[in-house]
């Protein structure tokens, strides 16, 4: 595979898929990081007189009514004060693309094509062949979905030389920091929400880790499987996710750490607890992680998912603190994951880390098996550049 910095791409068609999976709230883009850390590789590919043709997903597209929920617009809107780009509405039909005298052009979501059945999804190489067909170059810059074999992310490269873009060099270079980690100790702090997403990374993390905190949702199952009374607070009920929780306390205890502090909502009031104080109805929001020591004597630190819901002023400290010992350490500091990330952007450590990563799932992916599905399918089939 070939880095578009090594590549020499001039007057050339490109379709250039990127990651514009942004978050939303109340109808406005909360996080514009994944947006502007693609720029650099669009205005390369712009200055160097080629046809630029983006493709992206944007959130779940399953029904109908997930469409109209997940249309890139909201990221053209923001797109065309940069730049000078032409939305194209229907990602199975870029015909207009023949016909304008724009260079370039933000295709809509991927996934509408996966309705009324999977295409884009299901690395339909017929769907890939005709996007293939408007271009003469992919380069794939999508870093955050790279551990997803889809047709724009992987398919592509069947028919089009396929360039890494200068986000996707730039976040292998700076993750190989912690897969080529020979600095100990190595703790890895992981919290948020998605437990069944992310059982499988925390057991290829602690092959790897010193110490492991856990913290925010994720704590929340292991807590309950050891036999704590969690209240209603956010847990994982699929058996096979127990079961390798359970797995992982018999076998890793001794590298798991939680604090044992934490808000929870009782009675319409937030109050203090320790684990023991909880009762039924309580529901965790915040985890206020107190492990100072630990962070201070850590060499490399990869930090993934938050404390809580740290979004609201009460369940903010847990995170805050969290995000001020880190960056008071002199460990090596890297965060992973759309929340962590916007987390640090809303506390204000942007400039205190070692690497902000755009991915979430793929972060996790590379880091814990040093491979990404889709990198590894364009090595097996990408034609010769
Ligand atoms: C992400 O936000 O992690 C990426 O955009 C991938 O999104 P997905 O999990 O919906 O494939």
């Amino acid at each position: 595979m070939k880095y578009l910095s090594e590549a020499n791409l001039q007057n050339k068609s490109v379709i250039l898929r990127c990651d514009f999976n942004v978050p939303v709230k109340d109808g406005n883009i909360s996080d514009y990081s994944k947006i502007t850390k693609s720029l650099d590789t669009i205005k390369y590919l712009l200055d160097n007189n080629n046809k630029v043709i983006i493709l992206s997903h944007f959130g779940r597209v399953k029904t109908e009514e997930d469409k109209n929920k997940n249309s890139l617009k909201i990221v053209y809107e923001y797109l065309r004060k940069y730049l000078d780009l032409d939305f194209v509405s229907n990602p199975l039909d870029l015909s207009d693309i023949n016909n304008s005298s724009k260079k370039c052009f933000l295709v809509e979501n991927t996934r509408y094509t996966d309705i009324p059945e999977k295409r884009e999804s299901a690395n339909d190489l017929e769907l890939a062949k005709y996007w293939a067909s408007f271009a003469d170059a992919f380069v794939i810059d999508a870093f955050a979905s790279l551990h997803r074999v889809h047709a724009s992310t992987a398919g592509l490269s069947k028919y089009l030389p396929t360039y890494l873009g200068f986000l996707v060099e730039k976040e292998l270079k700076n993750l190989d920091i912690l897969i080529q980690n020979n600095d100990h100790p190595f703790l890895v702090i992981m919290g948020g929400a998605k437990i069944d997403d992310k059982i499988k990374i925390i057991a290829g993390m602690l092959q790897k880790c010193d110490k492991l905190i856990l913290t925010g949702g994720i704590l929340n199952t292991f807590l309950k499987v050891k036999g704590y009374n969690v209240g209603n607070s956010l847990v994982s009920t699929d058996e096979e996710v127990l079961a390798s929780v359970k797995n992982i306390l018999n076998n890793h205890s001794d590298k798991l750490i939680y604090s044992d502090n934490f808000i929870v909502k009782r009675d319409n009031e937030n109050i203090k607890v320790n684990l023991d104080e909880i009762k039924d109805n309580d529901i965790i929001y915040d985890n206020l992680v107190n492990e100072k020591d630990i962070i201070d004597n850590a060499k490399v630190i990869f930090l993934n998912g938050t404390c809580g819901k740290y979004e609201e002023e009460c369940y903010k400290d847990g995170m805050s603190n969290l995000l001020n010992d880190l960056s008071n350490s002199n460990a090596k500091v890297i965060v992973g994951g759309g929340d962590s990330v916007s987390a640090v952007n809303v506390f204000g450590y942007q400039d205190k880390f070692t690497y902000l990563s755009s991915g979430g799932g793929a972060t996790l992916e590379y880091v814990a098996n040093g491979k990404l599905k889709a990198l590894e399918y364009i090595k097996e089939n990408e034609l010769s550049n």
